[in-house]
This record gives C-alpha cells, structure tokens and sequence, in this order.
C-alpha cells in the first residue's frame, strides 16, 4: 500500500508537532507525515539533525519547520506549541518522541542519570502533553501520541530507569485518554520493542556495560522504516497501545498472565548480560 495517498491521508493538511525528530522514530514520524501532506512542526536538541529532517520533507515536496528544542525546558516546550496554535490556527498532533536510555546494574548508576531520564523520557513528555491538551481541549479535537516502549509494559533489569519512566509514560497516556476521549481527544502510547535507531549509540552505559552488549542480547531488531510505519499504523487506527514485533506481544501477554515465569526468563537474561559484561571488562574489550 502506498501510504502517502492512502492510509496516511489522515496526516493531510494537518499540524503535527514531532519531539526527538532529528534521529531514528522522531525522523521517520516526521519524514512520513510531510510527505502525507501534513505540515510538520519538528523539533529536537540538535538543530542540525531536525533541519536536515526538515529539508527531506521538503524535497519531497512537503511542509515543515525546524526548532532547536530541549524538552526538558518546560517553557519552552509550551512556547513552541503556543506559537504553533498561533501560526496555524490549531494542533492536530503532537508527538512527544524525544527520549534517551540508561543501562547498568541499579546499584551502580549515578543519580544524575536517573535525574536526566525522568527530566528528558517523563517530563518531557508531560510538558508537551500538558501543552497540547490545553489546545485540543479549547478546539474539541486532537491526538497526543507519546512514545513509551515495551519496557513501559513489562519489567526491564537492566534498565531500571528507562523502565521507570516508560511505565510513567504509559499511566499518563491511559488515563489521559478516558479523561480525553469524552473531549473528542484521542491518546496512543506507542510501547515497541527495539527498533533500529540512534539510541543505542545515545545510551548512557554504566559500568561494565556497552552498546554491544544490550545488542548481542536483544530477541531481535525491526529496520526503522518497517517500526515507523508499523507504529503509524496504530496512530492512524487511534489505538490505544501500539506494540511490536510478535516477541514484544508475547512477553506483555507473558507478564500479564504467569507474571512469575516472565520475571524468571527476564531475570536469567539479565544475569547472562552482566556475566558477559563482567568477563569482557575482565579481558579489557
Ligand atoms: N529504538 C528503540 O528500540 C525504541 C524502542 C522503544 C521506545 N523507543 C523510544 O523512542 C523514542 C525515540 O527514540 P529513538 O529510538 O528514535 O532514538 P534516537 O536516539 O534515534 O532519537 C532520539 C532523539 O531525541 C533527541 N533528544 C534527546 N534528548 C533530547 C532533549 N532533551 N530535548 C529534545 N530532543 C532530545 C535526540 O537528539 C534524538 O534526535 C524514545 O522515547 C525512545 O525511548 C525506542
């Protein structure tokens, strides 16, 4: 199916906010949904990267502007969504996208990250969530997208602050979404498993731990175009929870009905990845 003319014609002459569009999910969102016709509000830390998703989507003869944005600054994030609602008269979507990941044994990580994380993945997004709502509310319509991820629906040793946030993502989304529905408001989380993007090169690893590692470990990893179009999928059809592949529907189905087995398997996993990480820092590679 040819999406742009298709299924995507739901994008069509909409405005659409994108956090985290210089990389990987934020990138693909905002690449498919100017070329769908919509007009993209990209917006990203670095300025360079979220120009260069701009001029893709204008190349391809589609509608966008770049921000320099760090959604950890709550003002800003509002100012952004306000001077969208000025400039073009409403907001359709936003996707609150931006995020990093912190991987390490609990004991051994630093404060600070966890202070980073809950600043960037969790109020982040509540920052663009809450500036958004406003908006729809006031308009009777909208859609809040707010990317999650697998590890915001079963537990993940290992990445205990990721897991933290991701779950608060999810809490926010589902319970915004019955207070939002009657408002004519649609909420989606998006909880996919790995995907190939920039964060893997972005996770700030601790100790002995390193992206090779998290790698070699995962049950397997979706190409980007195929994770962006599968999750857009799921936003076009307003669901609430969008998930994929077939592994990461197993595991949530897994936590949900024999929750002491999922935490067994997850237990030897991350028992496996922290003797891998100890012998390789032991043998210096
Ligand atoms: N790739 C995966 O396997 C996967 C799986 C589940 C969920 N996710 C989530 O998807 C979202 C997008 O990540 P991705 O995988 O595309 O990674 P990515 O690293 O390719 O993209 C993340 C983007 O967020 C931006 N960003 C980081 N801190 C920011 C800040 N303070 N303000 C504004 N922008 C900031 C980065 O510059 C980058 O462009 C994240 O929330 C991530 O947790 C990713």
């Amino acid at each position: 199916m040819d999406r742009a003319t298709n299924g995507y014609r739901v994008f069509r002459d909409k405005i659409a906010v994108i956090t985290g569009a210089a990389s990987g999910l934020g990138q693909g969102f905002a690449i498919e949904i100017g070329k769908a016709g919509g007009m993209v509000v990209a917006a990203d830390i670095n300025f360079e990267g979220v120009a260069q998703t701009v001029a893709t989507i204008v190349a391809a003869g589609g509608k966008g502007e770049a921000h320099r944005l760090d959604v950890r600054d709550s003002r800003a994030v509002t100012a952004l969504v306000d001077a969208t609602v000025a400039n073009h008269g409403r907001l359709d979507y936003i996707f609150n996208n931006a995020g990093i990941a912190t991987l390490g044994l609990t004991e051994e990580i630093p404060i600070e990250n966890w202070d980073e994380i809950i600043d960037i993945n969790l109020k982040g997004v509540v920052y663009g969530t809450a500036a958004a709502y406003r908006h729809m509310v006031r308009q009777g319509s909208g859609h809040i997208v707010n990317t999650a991820s697998l590890a915001g629906l079963v537990p993940s040793p290992l990445l205990a602050p990721y897991s933290t946030v991701k779950f608060g993502v999810v809490g926010l989304s589902d319970s915004l979404r019955v207070e939002a529905q009657p408002k004519g408001i649609t909420v989606t989380a998006l909880c996919p498993g790995f995907i190939e993007s920039g964060i893997y090169g972005a996770t700030r690893s601790i100790g002995n731990f390193n992206e090779q590692i998290l790698r070699e470990n995962i049950p397997g990893i979706v190409p980007l175009d195929k994770g962006v179009r599968q999750l857009l999928d799921g936003v076009v059809r307003k669901k609430r929870i969008v998930t994929l592949p077939l592994y990461a529907h197993v595991m949530i189905w897994l936590y949900k009905i024999f929750p002491g087995l999922a935490l067994e398997l997850s237990a030897k996993l991350a028992e496996r990845q922290t003797q891998t990480a100890a012998e390789r820092a032991k043998r210096g590679n």
